[in-house]
């Protein structure tokens, strides 16, 4: 049976990547050697590495005055490396969720954290907006787009402090306006590549502002300089993002992946709102394009484990809810296809008749 890939991350690659991979795996770029058993120090992986880095800023349209640079220890490490370079006296942070308050928690341990604006008051399912940033933060931190609960700023904030933003779960989904933002950084295993790389954008005059003495590998400006390559870096996962890079220009670039996004998205949202048995969770104007979460309507609760077995048995993987939303998530990432939406529309219909 085909399955219809919705895992919230890792997530669903393009096959055309996939097969590369593999291919690597035994033979990497005519090389005779496997990707996996050669020295990042070669003229090969140089060539991976360049190319991985110029087709993310051709593709995200990244101004000449950011550095971009790849390490491994997950989004999770830049939780920490964050306020241990950057924040001296005190941060601004909006609370969107899970992951933002891991973020706060990992601040606080280097100076003042100042919640700005939070959601929680609705279980995360908004975007604050509207709130006052204060002039003497050292920075802003804000996750773009919040994989569990499913929603997403749709504007880049002006920011009067450098603006950071965690882009793990909607890197390159849809077009951002990098010259807002000091930083970028999101773990590649939802848009990207399998677990194991972490990319950081960051801009230029940041290498200057480094606030304390570091370990040589929490300190942003040793990956800048060394680009990447102070230590072995995640040489597998690196190749791969390099690989839907390039199916991502082939596909015609971040306005073409964005516009298919969009479609998806609406395809997705037009069914859960107008299907009685279903309802989204999120307030419409923050619907995140990427992770897409609904539950059953009021009084049809019931019927959950009931469209959970029967979205198994039409092939969607990967559309439970995470436990703190519950009912369902549909991440829906660069590499879904129009079809696997189609499907799953498909069968929430199939399901609303069944219950006539
Ligand atoms: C928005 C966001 N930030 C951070 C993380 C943590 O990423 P990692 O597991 O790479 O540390 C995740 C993981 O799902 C995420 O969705």
């Amino acid at each position: 049976m085909k399955k219809y890939n919705f895992n919230a991350g890792p997530s669903v690659l393009p096959d055309v990547v996939l097969e590369a991979a593999a291919k690597a795996i035994i033979d990497f770029d005519g090389t005779g050697l496997s990707l996996l058993s050669i020295s990042h120090r070669t003229p090969e992986f140089d060539a991976v590495m360049a190319e991985a880095k110029s087709l993310f800023k051709e593709l995200l349209n990244i101004p000449d005055n950011y550095h971009i640079f790849f390490v491994g220890g997950g989004a999770s490490t830049q939780f920490f490396h964050i306020p241990a370079n950057f924040l001296g006296k005190k941060a601004g942070y909006v609370n969107t969720g899970v992951w933002t308050k891991k973020a706060i928690k990992e601040a606080k341990k280097f100076g003042e954290v100042e919640i700005l604006a939070s959601s929680e008051d609705k279980n995360f399912n908004y975007i604050p907006k509207g709130f006052a940033i204060p002039e003497d933060l050292d920075y802003l931190y804000i996750c773009a787009n919040n994989t569990i609960y499913g929603t997403e700023y749709k504007t880049d904030i002006d920011s009067p402090v450098p603006l950071f933003a965690d882009m793990s779960s909607d890197i390159l989904s849809r077009p951002v306006d990098v010259s807002k933002y000091a930083l970028i950084y999101g773990g590649a295993q939802k848009n990207l590549a399998p677990a194991g790389v972490t990319f950081v954008i960051v801009r230029d005059d940041m290498l200057q502002k480094v606030v304390r003495d570091l370990p040589t590998m929490v300190n942003v400006n040793t990956h800048v300089e060394n680009n990447s390559m102070f230590n072995t870096p995640p040489v597998f996962p690196i190749y791969v993002l390099r690989e839907t890079l390039k199916w991502m220009k082939a596909e015609g670039g971040l306005d073409a992946i964005y516009q298919r996004n969009l479609a998806k998205a609406k395809l997705l949202y037009d069914e859960i709102d107008r299907n009685p048995l279903f309802r989204g969770t999120v307030e419409k104007e923050d619907r995140s394009l990427m992770n897409i979460c609904f539950v059953m309507a009021e009084g049809k609760e019931d019927l959950a484990p009931a469209f959970m077995e029967y979205a198994k048995s039409k092939g969607m993987v990967g559309i439970k809810g995470h436990r703190l939303v519950g009912g369902f998530r549909a991440s829906c990432y660069n590499a879904c296809p129009v079809e696997a939406v189609e499907a799953l529309v498909a069968c929430m219909q199939e399901f609303e008749q069944m219950q006539k």
